[in-house]
């Protein structure tokens, strides 16, 4: 890189630097700081002094070394290759890094973010002549098992192809094609750059219309999101955010996944990084790691990469969706994300808003969530971010300022909560104090998907859940047999639809994921107690003789012993329930 020298350093404290004697720099300009040569931002612009925040450990750095900058704003390298690998904050493929430096990562190190050498094979798709446009499609390379690569022409790009290769083999750095622009001839590779704070521009912004499936039934089935959509889940220490955030990157049937360690333990990481590559994909069979790029920022990672951590998150993301794809990301945890805000919005002497976060902190929060959505790509394609955000509130107290702002910022809330977690009830999703947004913009998708039932059947259920909290009031103060067999009876469903569908053991094979149609069934099946029930009780049969029927056994088991191709085998359960009920009922008739 032309590195030339912009200013000195004035005062070093942590990863923020004060300079001065600036010129020629620009605002959120790629600089390396000091001989040692760190990676830094330029963050501030006032005069002749400039505020950089390092991405790296700042000890040893000293007044009076010099500052170069590069002239580009922090930027990340797009294109194939990304696909399976693990990352920092600011894209420094960490396993590379490892294997040259035997350590984690040496100060001032520098490998790109894509290979150079690597080969890929390009299959064109346009032709000399073309008329080229931002986000057009020049051809494709195989860039996993699982994805084809769509080679995108860069934003900035627009003109005649006047040069494209054949079909062959080519690295990223290799010229594939020339573009005869309004200001010259532009090369084009395989590869562009964007930078990281800044969205990816897109045709335009669709609705949001179908769900984003988790095979986790909580999410699906009561309090699903969409494609393109934004969903929290707060909650206290160990709670779940983790394992309920790598069961949407495990299962849901997003094409790729960018998982954000954003802050957490550095085991978490390690958990992911040996069990993706081991993992099937249920619906392509293939590695769970031909769909997903790893960010990893532990806790024991500099705060300042943290910070970028979750833009270069989500531009490659958007990368991605501009190729036409169903993107998710997870960001665990967010909260941390906001720390690293605040220590260095403190570093910086900024006035402290609430609890000691800067005052822009809900803009930040914002424009993050506001990078998901569902959009027509330049190429006229649909893609979609999704976000999935965790929130850590300390004291896993929601009213602190990181959850109420991100509240107002996503449209769907996954809520844990600790008695559940504490009694072992898991995913520990609150089913009163979550919701989603999404439920009228997903109906026609479930309609056409088999679930004509499912808006209805949804309403029931969440109303017997809201009708039980009231009755297990009335059993506080009062004992459960003040309450007659028939209410008892709403009691009775609810527990059996805790144990039966709600709690879903991340840990067993058949019960970790769950297809809409296992899901469409055994929500009828419990439903089909319900109503059977309700009426076999107003016809005289009584809760007791309806509580020993054997068939509840297999209901409440029904999610870890059938597995997503034995769906009928619910139906039957369902007809033997009816069968007993009409049973019992032939006795007292
Ligand atoms: N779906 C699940 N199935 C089985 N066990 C679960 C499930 N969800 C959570 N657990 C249990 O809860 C524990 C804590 O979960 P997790 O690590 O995801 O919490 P966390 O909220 O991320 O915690 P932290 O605040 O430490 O980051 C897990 O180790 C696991 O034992
Ligand atoms: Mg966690």
């Amino acid at each position: 890189m032309k590195d030339r020298i912009i200013g000195t350093i004035r005062r070093i404290n942590g990863p923020v630097i004060t300079a001065e004697g600036i010129s020629n720099a620009i605002m959120m300009e790629l600089v390396h700081a000091g001989e040692s040569r760190l990676v830094g931002e330029v963050i501030k612009l006032r005069g002749d002094r400039a505020i950089i925040q390092v991405y790296e450990d700042t000890t040893g750095v000293k007044p009076g070394e010099p500052i170069y900058g590069s002239g580009l704003p922090l930027s990340v390298e797009l294109g194939p290759g990304l696909i399976g690998n693990i990352y920092d904050g600011i894209q420094r493929p960490l396993v590379q890094i490892k294997e040259r430096s035997g350590v984690f990562i040496g100060r001032g190190d520098e490998l790109p973010g894509l290979d150079r050498d690597k080969i890929w094979h390009f299959i064109p798709t346009m032709q000399i002549g073309e008329s080229i446009e931002p986000g057009l499609i020049l051809g494709t390379v195989k860039e996993s098992e699982r994805i084809e690569h769509q080679v995108l022409v860069p934003p900035d790009v627009q003109g005649i192809l006047s040069r494209i290769v054949g079909e062959g083999d080519y690295t990223i750095v290799e010229e594939i094609a020339s573009v005869t622009t309004a200001t010259g001839e532009r090369e084009l590779t395989f590869m562009q750059r964007w930078p990281i704070r800044r969205p990816r521009p897109v045709s335009r912004r669709r609705v949001v219309d179908e769900p984003l499936i988790t095979g986790q039934r909580v999410i699906d089935s009561l309090f699903p999101i969409g494609k393109g959509g934004t969903v929290a889940i707060p909650g206290g220490f160990g709670t779940g955010k983790t394992m309920t955030q790598h069961a949407v990157a495990k299962w849901s049937d997003a094409d790729i996944i960018v998982y954000i360690g954003c802050g957490e333990r550095g085991n978490e990481m390690t958990d992911v990084l040996t069990e993706f590559p081991e993992l099937i994909d249920p619906r392509t069979g293939l590695s769970l790691m031909e769909r997903t790029i790893l960010i990893a920022n532990t806790s024991n990672m500099p705060v300042s990469a943290r910070e970028a951590s979750i833009y270069t998150g989500v531009t490659l993301a958007e990368f991605y969706r501009d190729q036409g794809y169903d993107v998710a990301i997870m960001a665990d945890s967010t909260s941390r994300w906001a720390e690293a805000l605040r220590e260095l919005s403190g570093r910086m002497e900024e006035m402290p808003a609430e609890e000691g976060f800067p005052a822009y902190l809900p803009t930040r929060i914002a424009e993050f969530y506001e990078r998901a959505g569902s959009m027509e790509t330049l190429s006229g394609k649909r893609g979609s971010v999704t976000i999935i955000g965790a929130v850590s509130p300390p004291g896993g107290d929601f009213s602190e300022p990181v959850t109420q702002h991100t509240k107002r910022f996503v449209r769907a809330f996954w809520a844990l909560d600790r008695q559940l977690a504490n009694a072992r009830h898991y995913p520990a999703i609150s089913w009163l104090e979550s919701y989603s947004e999404y439920l009228p913009d997903i109906i026609g998708w479930w309609h056409e998907h088999g679930g004509d039932s499912w808006e209805k059947d949804r309403q029931k259920i969440m109303d017997l859940l809201n009708r039980e909290v009231r009755l297990q009031q009335v059993v506080k103060l009062v004992g459960p047999d003040a309450l007659p067999d028939s209410q008892r009876f709403v009691i009775e469903v609810c527990t059996l639809f805790k144990n039966a569908f709600l709690q879903q053991d991340a840990f067993n094979d058949v019960d970790r994921y769950s297809t809409v149609e296992k899901q469409l069934a055994m929500l009828r099946l419990i439903l089909t107690y319900w109503d059977r029930g309700s009426e076999a009780i107003k016809g005289g049969v009584t809760l007791i003789k309806l509580r020993r029927l054997k068939v509840l056994a297999e209901i409440v088991r029904m999610k870890s012993v059938i597995t997503d191709d034995q769906v009928d085998r619910i139906d039957l359960l369902q007809v033997r329930l009816e069968r007993s009920i009409e049973k019992l009922e032939s006795v007292y008739a």
